[in-house]
């Protein structure tokens, strides 16, 4: 049995399967419940002030007012100064910050990561996730994380090796995987664990939509600054759509299955796209074992067919991710708040920790970020990828496959980008 499966194996499936509230059981029974500070007062900093992280520290200010609790936010902190001035006026609403809680730059997380607060939120692109996780749990913050957390094989180990630090030192972690905060999916998790559709035989997942934003680089930009910009083509920054975006529909594949893939094989192109390295459209198998195969596909392009959704099978009944269970058999789920997922999410990482049974979402988080990387290299080189190939087996080529530049790269000096709009082609491997 390889490593990951007893990693997974080794919990129980009713655990494994309760996701949110429930993926504690890697760390409800920890010890070292962290001081965070007064209960009453939540210090929180940002990283990463653009879309989602203005969001996010929107969401944590309104799980705050729910749970009746006061914010501080210690510091902010972006690539860019303008916004830096963005996520000042979010802080404004409950704790005016002043210019000198802003920092600028690749090391401002640094910074950032002195000022006194308990909690971190981290939305920059995935690429800089692993570096800048493993700094927060280091320096003691509990973490709200967005996903994907990384965006290449040794990125998503990083992830799982600092989760395990953050349970040793009693800190929560919680990612942006935000349907395992969702009432409609934690009752279907709770129906598929009671048996409701028996034996899950297989399904469909997708996340097929338009086109993200297209940023072409300015004159005399330097390559660092329009790579932050244009993150969502290169896969250097974003790992990809199927990656970036789809990483939801297959965490709820792993989480509703229990369990991971063994391999992928799938393929994919690029049709639209004038910058950047990513593909346009993927196609994957994903072979869960014992016959159970899972299809995936997620496509960027505007005037197609979108549709956003998970679609399982079982040996009594059907499960539309989110919404139905169809089945003959009668049944009962267990309530859950239901909330906005990306304020029920704070909710859950704040009452952990203040519970002293943090909540730790780092493994599931990073495994489905893993797997969607194994998608990834399967439709970029046309191979047959193994999950083991990106978690544990130290021979296969992709084990070390680190994508350039890497986050460390932009912290020491001037990057220089990929060339634009030069794709992978299969059977030429490159991950
Ligand atoms: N959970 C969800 O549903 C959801 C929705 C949207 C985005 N996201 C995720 O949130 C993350 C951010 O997405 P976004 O849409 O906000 O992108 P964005 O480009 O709007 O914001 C990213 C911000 O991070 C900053 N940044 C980049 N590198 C940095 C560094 N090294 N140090 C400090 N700041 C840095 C950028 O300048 C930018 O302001 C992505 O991982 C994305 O996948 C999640």
């Amino acid at each position: 049995m390889s490593h990951t499966e007893s990693k997974i194996l080794g919990v129980s499936r009713r655990n494994f399967i309760k996701g949110a509230a429930g993926v504690s059981a890697l760390a409800l029974g920890s010890r070292f419940a962290h001081a965070a500070g007064s209960d009453e007062t939540l210090k929180v900093g940002l990283i990463g002030c653009g879309g989602r992280g203005n969001g996010a520290l929107n969401n944590f200010i309104e799980a705050a007012n729910i749970m009746k609790k006061k914010v501080v936010v210690t510091g902010v902190c972006d690539v860019f100064e303008g916004r830096c001035k963005n996520a000042m006026g979010v802080a404004a609403k409950v704790s005016p910050i002043t210019a000198e809680q802003c920092f600028v730059g690749f090391n401002s997380y640094k910074d950032l990561l002195k000022t006194d607060c308990d909690y971190v939120i981290i939305a920059t692109s995935p690429n800089f996730r692993p570096l800048h996780f493993e700094a927060a749990v280091k320096a003691g913050k509990h973490v709200f994380m967005e996903k994907p957390v990384a965006v290449d094989p040794p990125g998503a180990r990083k992830i799982i090796e600092a989760g395990e630090l953050a349970k040793t030192k009693g800190l929560g972690v919680v990612a942006g995987t935000q349907r395992r905060h969702q009432a409609g999916y934690q009752k279907q998790a709770a129906a598929i664990q009671d048996g409701v559709v028996g034996e899950i035989l297989g399904g469909t997942v997708s996340w097929c939509g338009g086109a993200l934003w297209l940023q072409r680089q300015n004159p005399n930009e330097p390559d660092a600054e329009y790579m932050v910009r244009n993150w969502v083509s290169f896969t250097e920054m974003s790992g990809d759509h199927i990656v970036e975006q789809h990483v939801h529909n297959l965490d709820v594949a792993n989480w509703f299955l229990g369990r991971l893939p063994k391999s992928a094989l799938g393929f994919g192109g690029r049709a639209r796209r004038e910058t950047g390295t990513q593909f346009d459209f993927f196609s994957l198998d994903l072979d869960y074992g014992d016959g159970v195969h899972i299809h995936s596909m997620c496509r960027q392009i505007d005037g197609t067919q979108g549709g956003v959704n998970e679609f399982f099978r079982g040996t009594e009944g059907m499960i539309y991710g989110g919404g139905k269970i169809e089945t003959a058999k009668t049944f009962t789920t267990p309530d859950f708040p239901d909330r906005n997922p990306y304020v029920q999410e704070h909710v859950n990482l704040v009452e952990s920790v203040q519970a002293g049974k943090p909540l730790n979402e780092a493994y599931n988080v990073a495994t489905s970020t893993a797997v969607a990387i194994m998608g990834r290299i399967s439709a970029y080189t046309g191979e047959y990828v193994r999950l083991t190939d990106v978690l544990e087996n130290e021979g296969s080529k992709w084990y070390n496959l680190a994508l350039a530049p890497t986050a460390l790269d932009f912290e020491k000096g001037p990057v220089t980008a990929p060339e634009d709009d030069v794709i992978a082609i299969p059977g030429r491997p490159k991950g």
